[in-house]
């Protein structure tokens, strides 16, 4: 097989990257390991930023998401059970965020790739990344049994933290920056109408948790868990006593209950592998880089390394100018560093650290207190909550 542009990974990365280069009349072709259903139902994200939103609205991704997405203007911070809102349109100059599920996104990109004709290959597993920096790089996969080859110009690794493409770097072209956290997010999806209106994000002495939703009648909470716990060591009622205790204010607000149809435990690293490009290889997403859920960026960042990496695809198609091309990694990792340094802030101000001594749970309080009474440092928290501009 021959195509282009050889795609690794039908996630968000790989499907917007294979609509973006349709669009821009360049052919590619999609390998996803697992099969549809496991990539239109696996529960991942559910924030989308501004610019997110813009760039699949101009894909033409975005019907359903004009009408089934919430516009959300804010978020609440609670601690010392009390409430603070933070007003995104009000500090921002009018930008917002989207609270439109991930598996919609990934439903509607594979619905607009199978309708335009594009290949799209699941349970297509790539087993290899050969000759990087060849002119002919290619892409060992297993379809159905079968062993074959995918020769291409370009090979882009959109197959998240745990694909093959990385491993495709040379040793000593590597680097990697890490760090991990001694704690987790249990996550849990509700039928339930949301409790609050906006995701509330708690800062508690027994640990984080956040309100989030995926409808009016669906509910989607976290709930901070000591790193390894499984999922079924907690019972759907401990997970609601618990979430009751963390959220709690002292205005009698209250947290609805309703049936779990759905709970797992997801760990949390920082994670950065640099350069994002050997050759003719690219990565984008989850696959070059990880960050902690609590700033809502990982998806929105694997979103921005797509947009330009398929605008300097189209530029040295059009012009023969390798030159954006060349940009690509230090262009996407300025951005990437920025919501690295924001989700790292904001896991640290919300979360409790087993060893956390009383000076720390008080920088903690002062943090919070800093951004809701400084117009500068909630400004700061909303320009990065809505998004860093894309490349
Ligand atoms: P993935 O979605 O991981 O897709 C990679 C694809 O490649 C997969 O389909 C996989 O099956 C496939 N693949 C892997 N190996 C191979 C192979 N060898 N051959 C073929 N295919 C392969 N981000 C946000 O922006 N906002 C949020 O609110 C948010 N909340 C989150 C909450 C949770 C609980 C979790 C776990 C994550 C959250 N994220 C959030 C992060 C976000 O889900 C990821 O950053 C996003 O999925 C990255 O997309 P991707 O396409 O790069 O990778
Ligand atoms: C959700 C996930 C996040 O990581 C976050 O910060 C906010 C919301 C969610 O899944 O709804």
């Amino acid at each position: 097989m021959r195509t282009t542009v050889g795609i690794i990974g039908a996630g968000p990365a790989g499907l917007l990257l294979a609509r973006l280069l349709h669009r821009a009349g360049i052919e590619s072709v999609v390998l996803e390991g697992r099969d549809r259903d496991y990539v239109e139902q696996r529960q991942r994200a559910g924030i989308l930023e501004q610019g997110t939103v813009d760039v699949l609205r101009a894909a033409g991704a975005g019907d359903r998401m004009d009408r089934e997405g919430l516009r959300h203007d804010g978020i609440e911070l609670r601690f010392d059970r009390r409430r603070h809102r933070v007003d995104f349109p009000a500090l921002t100059g009018g930008r917002s965020v989207t609270v439109y599920a991930q598996t919609e996104v990934c439903k509607d990109l594979i619905a607009l790739r199978l309708e335009e004709g594009g290949p799209l290959l699941f349970e297509a597993e790539a087993l290899a990344v050969e000759g990087a920096q060849s002119d002919r790089p290619r892409v060992a996969f297993r379809h159905q049994g079968r062993e074959d080859v995918l020769e291409c110009d370009y090979v882009v690794g959109c197959d998240g933290f745990r694909g093959v493409a990385r491993r495709a770097f040379p040793a000593g072209v590597s680097r990697v920056f890490e760090r991990s956290y001694p704690y987790a997010w249990l996550g849990i999806l509700a039928d339930v109408a949301p409790s609050h209106d906006e995701l509330v994000y708690a800062r508690h002495e027994r640990g984080f948790a956040l309100l989030s939703m995926r409808s009016p009648a669906v509910s989607r909470l976290y709930l901070q868990v000591p790193a390894g716990t499984e999922a079924g060591a907690w019972s759907d009622e401990a997970v609601w006593d618990e979430l009751e205790r963390r959220l709690e204010t002292d205005d009698g607000w209250r947290l609805e209950r309703g049936p779990v149809t759905q709970k797992s435990v997801t760990p949390m690293r920082s994670f950065v592998h640099e350069p994002m490009r050997h050759g003719r290889l690219f990565l984008a997403g989850d696959a070059a880089h990880i960050v902690p859920p609590t700033g809502a960026k990982g998806l929105n960042l694997a979103v921005g390394d797509v947009v330009t990496l398929a605008r300097a695809l189209a530029h040295e198609r059009r012009t023969g100018s390798p030159e954006l091309l060349d940009a690509y990694s230090a262009t996407c990792l300025r951005r990437i560093w920025q919501a690295e340094r924001f989700s790292y802030d904001m896991t640290t101000l919300l979360h409790r650290a087993p060893d956390a001594t009383g000076f720390d749970a008080r920088l903690q309080l002062a943090r919070l207190e800093r951004i809701a009474s400084s117009r500068a440092a909630g400004t700061d928290l909303a320009e990065a909550y809505t998004g860093f501009p894309l490349g």
